[in-house]
């Protein structure tokens, strides 16, 4: 891969890269299309990283169907699939890993130690193979994303990093490749994390900024839900993930819910107005 992609940039394409775990769906598919609008080379990659999972976690069971990956970026229109063995990624011996600080202690990490130390090792591994010009990431990882981008910046890599919205089912669920894992009861119950971001944005638009208060219309959102159990329900900065005491800067209510026993994960972006308003923007 690293000579066909040097081949590439030495034609004076652009090259676009989108990192994939497989299991695609419309997610995925929508990060290769803006890596389409932007890039003339678009590569994507499916490889289920071992390293960024706990060995309680789902490494195992994780879904996986290359040929009909193969088949779903076809259709959007990538250029190169790069699907490595783990023994190519990881050869006996390996020893060396990244580790972004403090922003992978908290939140996620907290509850999957080691985990971004796997991403952002098996991210710089990619990069370095396929040395694109820019790499798309999905905001419905957004603590993944931020630790990414920190990375590129302590480590002088040349690669832009592009960040894009979560797709959502018509009922509000975020996209995930762990949705698979829901039993019919489980996935109508799934809902709870969007309706949970939805109590908070409602508050935070009629002008609720206590964090604690905030947290707290989430909590109750999802307890009353049999199906979910809260892993966490925060308030964060959108620049270091520290919990913050009240909304004034741009920042995420994160959640991460068991719904059944599949951990989900979902964001609400918080951007406040310019020019000193007290009006907030909001993504979900
Ligand atoms: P994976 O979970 O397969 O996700 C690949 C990319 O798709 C990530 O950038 C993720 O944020 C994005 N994505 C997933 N669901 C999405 C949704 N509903 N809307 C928008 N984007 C979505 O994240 C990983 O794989 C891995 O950690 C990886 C970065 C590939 C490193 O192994």
């Amino acid at each position: 891969m690293k000579e066909y992609a040097r081949g590439a940039r030495g034609e004076g394409r652009v090259i676009g890269l989108v990192p994939t775990m497989g299991a695609l769906h419309e997610g995925h598919t929508a990060l290769v299309a803006r890596a389409r609008q932007e890039c003339s080379h678009v590569i994507a990659s499916v490889f289920v990283n071992p390293k960024q999972f706990g060995p309680k976690e789902d490494y195992k069971k994780y879904p996986r169907n290359l040929e009909k990956d193969a088949e779903k970026l076809a259709a959007v229109g990538v250029d190169a699939l790069f699907a490595p063995e783990t023994a190519d990624v990881y050869p006996d011996g390996f020893r060396t890993y990244v580790s972004v600080e403090g922003i992978s202690e908290r939140l996620e990490g907290r509850s999957r130690p080691g985990h971004f130390r796997g991403v952002a090792t098996v991210v710089l591994k990619l990069f370095e193979i396929v040395e694109p010009h820019f790499a798309y990431f999905g905001r419905k990882d957004a603590q993944q994303v931020r630790i990414i981008s920190a990375m590129v910046h302590d480590l002088n890599l040349d690669t832009e990093i592009v960040v894009c919205p979560v797709v959502r089912e018509a009922d509000g669920l975020a996209l995930s490749s762990r949705n698979a894992y829901l039993s019919a009861e489980e996935r109508k119950a799934a809902t709870v994390l969007h309706r949970a971001l939805v109590a908070a944005r409602s508050e935070l638009s009629v002008g609720m900024r206590d964090a604690l208060q905030l947290q707290t219309v989430m909590r109750r959102t999802i307890e009353a839900e049999p199906l979910a159990t809260v892993d966490y329900a925060e308030i964060v900065s959108a620049d270091t993930f520290e919990p913050m005491i009240r909304v004034a800067q741009l920042s995420y209510a994160v959640l991460a819910v068991f719904v059944g026993k599949t951990r989900l994960i979902d964001n609400l972006l918080i951007e406040p107005s310019p020019a000193g308003s007290q009006e907030f923007a909001f993504q979900l």
